[in-house]
């Protein structure tokens, strides 16, 4: 009987740990896109303050710039013009784990909680859209944004808007004026299952679509400006005679 309890314990050590490791290795499993709960929601109902989440946006300007530009190699996302929800959704699903992204993971954790994600988002959203970014550089440029734009018109428009401005209530991002290589990589890994939070109703649109015109579709919407504020405007400052 000793031994009979002492064995019983020792499995359920053994396996206690491989349970929980179980649970949090794979979130996913209960995954539903955009479901409100948890962080997600606590940080969406919260009243984000910009200038406490400049302070916690500190840690993340080696990658994405002071400025919020990312990188135009399309390596790091533009955050600068990007909706705060869509933000919000972003960084709790990157926290979760849902959205991969080893390399920024570490940072993303130093947020503390669901206020210091509103905090960030509020900060982010109050910068301007830089002036350049990453855009298709081939000699068929204006074939490629002919070709992307009647595609994007297509099936992509009704989330995404007419211009690629997106939907903040609905959580669908700013994609004009990204990065034309980021926007490529996104929509590949989105469409091949490996963006795993992604709108599963995106999912469907997109599956059927071949490398070649998503090249084009990045390149139509890398074309165009993102909405908002831009930094130029907002440099010019006061007209002086
Ligand atoms: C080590 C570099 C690095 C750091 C530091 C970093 N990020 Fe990121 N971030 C990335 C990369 C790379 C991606 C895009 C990942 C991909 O391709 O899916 C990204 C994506 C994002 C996105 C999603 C953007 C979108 O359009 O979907 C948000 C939001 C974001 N980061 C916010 C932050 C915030 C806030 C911080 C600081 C707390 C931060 N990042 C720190 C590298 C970094
Ligand atoms: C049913 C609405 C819907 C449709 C249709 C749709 N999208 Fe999306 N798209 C979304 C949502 C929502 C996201 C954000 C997913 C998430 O939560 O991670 C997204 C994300 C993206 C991203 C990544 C943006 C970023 O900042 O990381 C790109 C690029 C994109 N969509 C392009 C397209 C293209 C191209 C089409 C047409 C072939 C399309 N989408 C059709 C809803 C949609």
């Amino acid at each position: 009987m000793k031994t009979f309890v002492s064995s019983t314990l020792a499995v359920a050590l053994l396996v206690a740990p491989i349970l929980a490791w179980a649970q949090t290795s794979r979130p996913e499993a209960d995954y539903k896109w955009a479901r409100m709960d948890g962080e997600f929601a606590a940080a969406l109902a919260a009243q984000g303050s910009a200038p406490v989440g400049k302070v916690g946006y500190e840690s993340c300007v080696g990658c994405h710039l002071a400025s919020g530009a990312g990188r135009s190699d399309g390596s790091i996302p533009q955050l600068a013009g990007q909706h705060a929800t869509v933000l919000i959704k972003q960084m709790a699903d990157i926290r979760k784990g849902v959205r991969d992204n080893p390399s920024m993971l570490p940072y993303a954790r130093q947020l503390t909680d669901a206020q210091g994600l509103a905090d960030v988002a509020a900060y982010i959203e109050s910068l301007c859209v830089p002036p350049n970014h990453g855009r298709y550089e081939g000699a068929d440029l204006a074939q490629q944004v002919a070709a992307g734009k009647t595609l994007y018109q297509g099936q992509c428009k009704g989330c995404h808007g007419a211009n690629g401005a997106g939907h903040a209530a609905k959580f669908y991002p700013v994609i004009a004026g990204q990065h034309y290589k980021y926007l490529l990589r996104q929509m590949t890994e989105i469409r091949d299952g490996k963006r795993r939070n992604a709108n599963p109703e995106m999912v469907e649109v997109i599956k059927p679509y071949t490398n070649e015109q998503l090249v084009a579709i990045s390149a139509y919407q890398a074309s165009l400006a993102m909405p908002g504020a831009s930094c130029r405007l907002r440099n010019a400052g006061p007209a002086t005679k």
